[in-house]
């Protein structure tokens, strides 16, 4: 029997507890966790594919296995909302109840609305705008120079979103918001998750920065909608098919929701792909025989002209990478769901109010389903490997009906920026420049990732 099979929703099950860290009498595992995120979560695999904890008054369990990872994103999701983190506060404040925190009906109906603007042909269109802003960004570059790649990568990204879906133009925002991401995501950053569940009402001085950084954002999005409403004009755009909802029935969406969309499209949709093209690079720079061969795949199909739409399927090997990349760097590391009635899960009883979470990062690296998991290997992707594979044993977009809804545009974009910036430059890492992680609301370097330029 498939294993997700095995796990209906219950109405009392017998099953018993997980087993799990104990941590101490108040906090429960908080301090480890908050000490050593990645380290605690890969720890933990130890006690098995179910684990369960205390986070503070939270019962919270990890899951590592693939069936059981099924189960709750995808099977069972109906038993599932997400996770209390991401109904924080302070969450709220940044990308209020747009298309990634809501839920039930109104997310149903954002999803229904949204969706239009990420059908295949219509992104199609989007792959010019993607390879010309690469070109232009990578005009001004030299060789020797030394730049922060990621923070390049996020200006490039940003830039490409707003202009594919909002028709707009943010390049002379496109450092402040940079700035300001960095900044707003502190928070969130060790403590991640949950401690900001308790104190996230409490007037610190992170807190009222958060608060002024938010402001700032607020002004870069509704300066971008009120352009729009002051041209009138229907570009057929995201930005347009959400302002015809706002405007056709005011009662369903309100200033407020218009703003809460925009901008939770305007931030899942750029620092995630910036962050697979900043590791990506990163990966390159270290490991030169792959890097050999994607110069050899880009020399051979474009021959130096800007990669189209038509390319990527020629373009097998940069693809690869591109996976490989997000198995080993998953920018967004983990997901959370509650459950919203007592439910097993492997076997266990996972009463209701349980938080739980299932880390890409410790699945993509789990040994039973990748050889040398730690090892940048594209070459594991071929079709007969991505095929045998457990469904959700690799899954950096998510799954079930909260799959990610720029899956498709955000692998189109990370392979021709990829084709574009790699047939003119490589990079090289400096040594008194040290790279680390960041998992902070998404798996980021936490100074940056600092490179020399070299031309090809
Ligand atoms: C490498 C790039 C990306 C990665 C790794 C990524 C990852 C994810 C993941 C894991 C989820 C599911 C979260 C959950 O189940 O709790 C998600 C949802 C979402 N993503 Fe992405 N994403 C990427 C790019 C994008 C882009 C380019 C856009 C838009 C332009 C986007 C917009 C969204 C939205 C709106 C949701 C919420 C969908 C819903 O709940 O219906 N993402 N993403």
């Amino acid at each position: 029997m498939n294993k997700a099979e095995s796990f209906p929703i219950t109405r009392r099950s017998r099953a018993s507890l997980a087993p799990g860290p104990k941590g101490s009498a108040i906090l429960g595992v908080m301090s480890e966790f908050t000490r050593d995120t990645l380290g605690f979560i890969e720890r933990c695999r130890n006690y098995g594919d179910v684990v369960s904890m205390r986070f503070l008054y939270l019962t919270t369990y990890f899951l590592y296995h693939p069936d059981d990872i099924e189960n709750v994103i995808s099977t069972n999701s109906k038993n599932f909302i997400k996770s209390r983190n991401q109904r924080s506060p302070l969450f709220q404040r940044l990308v209020g109840n747009g298309l990634l925190t809501s839920e039930g009906e109104v997310w149903k109906q954002q999803r229904r609305l949204t969706q239009p603007a990420f059908h295949r042909h219509r992104i199609n269109a989007y792959a010019e705008t993607m390879a010309d802003y690469a070109q232009r960004m990578i005009s001004t570059w030299r060789e020797g120079e030394v730049r922060d790649i990621h923070r390049d990568m996020i200006r490039l990204t940003l830039e490409i979103v707003v202009k594919t879906l909002f028709n707009s133009d943010v390049s002379s925002d496109a450092d402040t918001v940079g700035r300001v991401l960095s900044r707003i995501v502190t928070p969130f950053a060790g403590q991640a998750t949950i401690k900001w569940i308790l104190d996230n009402r409490l007037p610190t001085k992170t807190h009222r920065l958060f608060n002024q950084d938010a402001r700032e954002m607020d002004k870069i999005v509704y300066r971008i909608i009120d352009e729009r409403r002051r041209s009138g004009q229907d570009e057929g755009d995201l930005l347009s098919m959400l302002l015809k909802a706002h405007d056709e029935d005011g009662s369903q969406m309100n200033d407020k929701q218009l703003r809460d969309e925009v901008m939770t499209i305007f931030l899942a949709g750029h620092e995630t792909t910036a962050l697979t093209l900043s590791w990506t690079w990163y990966l390159l720079a270290q490991n030169r025989d792959v890097e050999k061969k994607f110069h050899a795949e880009l020399a051979e199909v474009l021959g130096g002209r800007l990669p189209t739409m038509e390319d990527l399927s020629r373009l097998p090997y940069t693809e690869m990478i591109a996976k490989e990349s997000m198995r080993l760097y998953p920018p967004a590391y983990a997901l959370g769901r509650e459950a919203v009635k007592e439910c097993e899960i492997g076997g266990f009883r996972v009463p209701a109010g349980a938080q739980v979470f299932m880390f890409q990062w410790a699945t993509q690296r789990d040994p039973r389903f990748f050889v040398q998991p730690d090892k940048f290997y594209p070459e594991r992707w071929t079709p007969e490997f991505s095929n045998s594979l457990a469904k959700y044993a690799y899954f950096p977009f998510g799954g079930g009906p909260r799959a990610c809804i720029g899956n498709y545009f955000a692998m189109m974009e990370i392979v021709l920026v990829l084709a574009t910036i790699g047939q003119t430059f490589g990079f090289s890492l400096l040594p008194d420049h040290p790279v680390s992680l960041l998992p902070a609301m998404s798996l980021r370097p936490a100074d940056g990732i600092t490179v020399k330029l070299n031309s090809r």
